[in-house]
């Protein structure tokens, strides 16, 4: 009988997050009870805004702890069920976390269509691919026409943010930290144009290619970024607040960027930050949409695949410094 492999948070990350905040651990195969079932692991996906969570400034998840499984979502198949709904071989999404079996009540796992790719539930079709669509169509409210700006444009989010931006008629720029990465924004993925923000005439950069202007920013990053995007914005402009990845990996986040509230006022910008759940009752509607930009090619899923549990610590230190294009996943 196999056992449960586990990765379990050792200690609260001091500065930037190391592997060796983490520990491999075996437990027992854990049974299910009357309404759950047991799920073995495919694949996760690593995402960065866990990285808030271990942080203590991701408010939604709670005070940060030790000798806790790794949090994160993954797919897998249901071998074990004590379930009216959910049946044995079933593929499902559920918060498996960083580990090869979890417990979880049939309510809380969401069956994958045989016909489904389950990957892309960790992608297009999962958390980032509902905050890319979300945060862009119903906090940025974009026209044809207008210009998107994007930043960790070659992430998960980003990546997926970007194209649904060219699907809606925008003219997108993504700013990420490689020229690599740009490359494959604009060769690969249809971007207008890219930009590095590590360059140091990033400024220069970004002010050439948005000659009309920003009308809604994709803020993936806050910090500096999200400093320089201010000064480009429009008259009406939408800044969708999406994640902060630049400030996650410390100790001590640097304040907001100079600007606020001045730049907002003078432009009537509208600064919205939001978070997925908001948009709950949506989801199937945005996952038929985004499932058809799929099935049609108008919609590519990168992803960056690391081979087994042990390695997902590792694959998180590096995603943290810009080492994954797409989404992240460990597969199991
Ligand atoms: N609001 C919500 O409900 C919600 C839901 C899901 C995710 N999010 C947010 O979405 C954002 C993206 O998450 P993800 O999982 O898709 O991660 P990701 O973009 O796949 O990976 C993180 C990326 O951040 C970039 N980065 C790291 N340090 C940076 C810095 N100092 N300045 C600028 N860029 C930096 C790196 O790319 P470079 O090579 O470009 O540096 C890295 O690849 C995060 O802020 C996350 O919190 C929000």
């Amino acid at each position: 009988m196999d056992e449960n492999k586990q990765v379990i948070i050792a200690n609260l990350p001091k500065g930037k997050l190391q592997e060796s905040d983490y520990t491999l651990k075996t437990a027992a195969i854990p049974s299910p009870q009357q309404g759950e079932v047991l799920v073995k692991t495919i694949a996760f996906a690593i995402t960065a805004g866990t990285r808030a969570g271990l942080q203590g400034s991701a408010s939604y998840a709670g005070a940060p702890k030790t000798g806790v499984v790794m949090n994160g979502t993954g797919v897998g198949e249901v071998v074990e069920s004590r379930s009216g709904t959910v049946a044995v071989g079933d593929i499902v999404v559920a918060p498996t976390g960083w580990q090869a079996y979890s417990v979880h009540a049939e309510g809380v796992v969401t069956q994958i269509p045989r016909n489904h790719n389950p990957i892309h539930y960790l992608g297009p079709l999962g958390v980032n691919g509902l905050t890319a669509y979300f945060g862009l169509m119903e906090v940025g409210r974009p026209q044809p026409g207008e210009t998107l700006m994007v930043s960790a444009a070659a992430g998960s989010v980003g990546h997926l943010a970007g194209q649904i931006g060219k699907i809606k008629g925008l003219q997108v720029v993504g700013v990420c930290g490689s020229d690599a990465k740009g490359a494959l924004l604009t060769q690969q993925l249809g971007f207008d144009a890219a930009v590095n923000y590590k360059d140091s005439g990033f400024r220069n950069r970004l002010k050439e290619v948005t000659p009309n202007g920003v009308d809604v920013y994709f803020d993936n990053t806050g910090g500096m970024i999200l400093g320089a995007a201010l000064f480009r914005m429009n008259v009406a402009g939408r800044i969708a607040c999406c994640g902060v990845v630049s400030q996650y990996d410390t100790d001590h986040p640097e304040p907001g960027p100079k600007g606020i509230p001045g730049l907002l006022i003078n432009k009537r910008i509208t600064m919205r930050g939001f978070l997925l759940f908001d948009f709950v009752d949506a989801y199937a509607r945005a996952r038929a949409e985004l499932h058809g930009w799929i099935d049609s090619g108008a919609l590519q899923s990168l992803t960056d695949e690391v081979a087994g549990l042990e390695a997902a610590p590792a694959g998180f230190v590096d995603l943290l410094a810009g080492g994954n294009v797409g989404t992240r996943i460990v597969r199991l």
